[in-house]
């Protein structure tokens, strides 16, 4: 017998490509740092995963594992009550992905709009020598089948994730149901948890932060840093002169101060004098760094503490995946005796 958790689970994960930013903090991070009172949450760093697309810089993603758990711990996400797990340490996640890969249709990845438009952006560079039909590996094409194993494996109920993850956790809940199909009830079928801000725009105003396209702002940037980017960022194209009325929907630098600026009544009368064309981009960005900077300053002390003191952040990743793996042997057993691939006693 399996016990059950008593909590519902939660399951959510980043793979450990680079530092987070703003985008990650009001898309995700906030959202799991208060989760974790009222759920049992496995927050894993997708090690395996970040190979489908940074094979070639496998230094970077294994500086990336520590940073992480730096990042993490220092916006509060909690070891105590939560449990950090590094994929390549529950090698049950590739296991399961395996298994998974037999019960999922080709179709619903090719169908997968998220990943038809990541697969369309690596086919599409032209950099390196390989020809278009040789820049996608077979492991990038099916990391949502990986991911369905990520979930599915602690068994968690929901997973927080950005808008763009929706159809991975959409697919997980059809490959679950297929399985429990076919050899019983084993996975629940579980639901995805959009953050606040489902797409932060970034700072050039065309598209999602993403540090891809480099338009990020990181939470760890220093002060200085986050004011430069803020002076170069995209306002209000229509608007030539500080007297012109100014629009505030679709403008990047309204769209960081509602998400960011504590000070509430400092955003409405900025918006009031846009609109009527009364204050100029140049004391909306001195306010936006501004508040940007209170908001990260707390965050960037803390991550100094831990930057300090490497060994504790690895501890509580080995930790954590070593709880990770007792859940995870316990799910395997469970379904390779559901699926009878048991032959010696
Ligand atoms: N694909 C996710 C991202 O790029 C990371 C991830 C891996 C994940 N496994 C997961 C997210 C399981 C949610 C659940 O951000």
């Amino acid at each position: 017998m399996t016990s059950l958790p008593t909590k519902k689970r939660i399951l959510t994960g980043v793979r450990p490509t680079g530092a987070l930013h703003l985008g990650h903090y009001v898309g995700a991070l906030e959202n799991w740092v208060r989760l974790q009172e009222q759920y049992d949450c496995f927050f894993l760093i997708a090690d395996y995963q970040a190979l489908g697309d940074h094979l070639d810089d496998i230094a970077g993603i294994r500086r990336s594992v520590i940073e992480v758990g730096m990042d993490w711990l220092a916006v509060g996400l909690d070891p105590e009550r939560s449990t950090f797990v590094v994929q390549s340490y529950v090698p049950e996640h590739a296991e399961l992905a395996m298994l998974l890969s037999m019960v999922t249709p080709l179709g619903w990845l090719e169908r997968n709009p998220t990943l038809k438009a990541e697969r369309e952006r690596i086919e599409g560079d032209s950099e390196g020598v390989t020809t278009r039909g040789e820049r996608v590996s077979v492991g990038f094409f099916t990391y949502p089948v990986s991911q369905a194993a990520d979930i599915a494996l602690p068994r968690a109920h929901l997973v927080p994730v950005g808008e763009d993850q929706v159809p991975h956790i959409e697919m997980t809940r059809e490959v679950v149901r297929r399985f429990n199909r076919m050899f019983g009830e084993t996975f629940p079928e579980p639901q995805a948890l959009v953050g606040r801000v489902a797409r932060l725009t970034g700072t050039d105003g065309q598209s999602k932060m993403s540090k891809s396209i480099g338009n990020v702002i990181y939470l760890f940037d220093d002060a200085a840093t986050v004011e430069r980017k803020v002076r170069g960022m995209y306002t209000d194209p229509t608007r030539i002169r500080a007297t012109d009325p100014g629009h505030v929907e679709g403008n990047p630098c309204f769209d960081y101060h509602d998400a960011f600026n504590d000070n509430k009544a400092e955003v409405e009368d900025l918006k009031e004098r846009y609109r009527a064309g009364r204050v100029g981009d140049v004391e909306v960005k001195r306010k936006l760094a501004a508040a940007l900077n209170r908001f990260l300053s707390p965050i960037r002390e803390r991550r100094a503490q831990y930057e300090e003191r490497p060994q504790l952040v690895a501890d509580v990743l080995v930790e954590g995946s070593r709880r990770a793996k007792r859940v995870a042997e316990a799910t395997m057993a469970e379904v390779r005796e559901k699926m009878g691939i048991l032959y010696f006693k």
